[in-house]
């Protein structure tokens, strides 16, 4: 294997990483090694718990990359932490379905009894608070995760607060579902691809209640796949087409064609030329169209010998739509107040436009106005760090207009 030369910000990790990281690296084929990035941050954080400059540095180094790349990876994916977390990282999803069902208020209330808000860790290191969009668990919503296991199903306000209580005074609950809790660093190391050989590091188990309510209602209505036989293995390939079952194949004139029936997606990609081929010749049509009416007023007016504009060629329905939701290349974009004020078209359509503050203020969809009032109050009280105790690459100090 060759020898890497480490950078000196990359030294001291390599000094503890080198032997788990060469062999993440010998999993991938010679000259892909660089598709090992993903599970090499994974393996940084064991040791510092998010993504450092010096982890940055370790990956560039071992892969040969540089650091930008890297940068790119690890800002891209919200499982590599741009700053320190805690022992436990708690999500709670605040997406559609949990949301709906109270994810929001379990939210809330973690926001309000931890005194942190998004991506935050608790002033004792124990808990870093983050929500999260669809933790892939929405037959269970609302749900809590602690490091990346379901540990609260159908989650509320107070059995939220417990177990981060529970988690701050050192236990370990058992989770309702899911793995035994381990630290988020232990977590790490089995995202990189290690095994873990604690007691229940990994669990599985059948599938439950609310996953399969589904299919028990069906059941209970007797809702059907017509044909489907639960015992009939499934095939792997398709069966062969029984082409003799086809339609015989026609010209436009309706004479049967010799030879071998066509596949029925032959057919269907046939009828969609034809569409296309005629609504591209409708198109022409209507811009030939234009073009004649537009040369006929210049002819007849007064611009006589000026280049004039040839009119929008555009098709007025698609124009309007455009108008509705307008781009910078639509024209008349300003000034056009139907362009920038949607008109709702009937009173349904009204009702949803004012119950809707308008989206785009760049927040973070979980940080409601009641957690951010709650966080701001509390950084309010507290007294602001005269410097970061750990800076990480992501925060450089922003350079004023009178510092340059
Ligand atoms: S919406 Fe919360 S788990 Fe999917």
């Amino acid at each position: 294997m060759t020898t890497v030369e480490f950078s000196p910000a990359a030294e001291p990790l390599a000094a503890k990483l080198l032997e788990p990281a060469r062999e993440i690296l010998a999993r991938y084929p010679a000259g892909r090694e660089r598709s090992a990035l993903l599970p090499l941050l994974h393996l940084v954080q064991t040791e510092e718990g998010h993504v450092s400059p010096a982890g940055v540095a370790f990956c560039a180094d071992i892969l040969g990359i540089n650091k930008a790349q890297v940068g790119a990876v690890a800002t891209f994916y919200t499982m590599y932490k741009r700053r320190p977390t805690g022992e436990y990282l708690v999500s709670v999803c605040t997406n559609t379905l949990c949301n709906v069902l109270g994810g929001q208020e379990v939210y809330d209330q973690l926001v309000e009894h931890l005194g942190v808000g998004h991506d935050e860790t608790t002033a004792d290191g124990r808990i870093t608070l983050e929500h999260a969009e669809c933790l892939a668990a929405c037959d269970y919503a609302p749900v809590v995760t602690v490091n990346y296991d379901f540990t609260i199903d159908q989650a509320t306000p107070e059995s939220a607060v417990e177990l981060v209580e529970n988690l701050r005074q050192g236990d370990r609950p058992t989770p309702e579902r899911g793995a035994r809790i381990c630290s988020l660093r232990e977590m790490q190391y089995q995202l990189a691809g290690f095994a873990d050989p604690r007691d229940g590091a990994v669990a599985d188990g059948v599938a439950g209640a609310p996953t399969l309510r589904g299919v028990r209602l069906a059941q209970e209505h007797g809702v059907a796949v017509a044909g489907f036989d639960p015992d009939t293995p499934i095939t792997k390939t398709k069966p062969a087409r029984n082409e003799s079952a086809l339609p015989p194949r026609t010209d436009a004139a309706d004479k049967p064609i010799e030879g071998k029936p066509e596949g029925r997606i032959a057919t269907v990609a046939k009828k969609a030329a034809g569409a296309v081929k005629a609504a591209a010749g409708a198109v022409a049509e209507k811009v030939d169209e234009r073009r004649h009416s537009g040369k006929a007023a210049e002819q007849a007016g007064d611009n006589a010998g000026r280049t004039t504009d040839t009119g929008d060629l555009k098709d007025p329905e698609v124009r309007t739509a455009e108008r509705r939701n307008p781009t910078m290349d639509t024209p008349d974009r300003t000034g056009d107040a139907e362009a920038t004020t949607p008109v709702p078209e009937n009173q349904a359509e009204a009702a949803g436009v004012a119950a809707n503050t308008p989206a785009g203020d760049g927040k973070p969809a979980g940080d409601s106005s009641r957690g951010e009032h709650i966080v701001s109050q509390r950084t309010a009280e507290q007294k602001p760090e005269a410097t970061d105790p750990n800076p990480g690459w992501q925060n450089v100090p922003r350079v004023t207009e009178e510092e340059k």
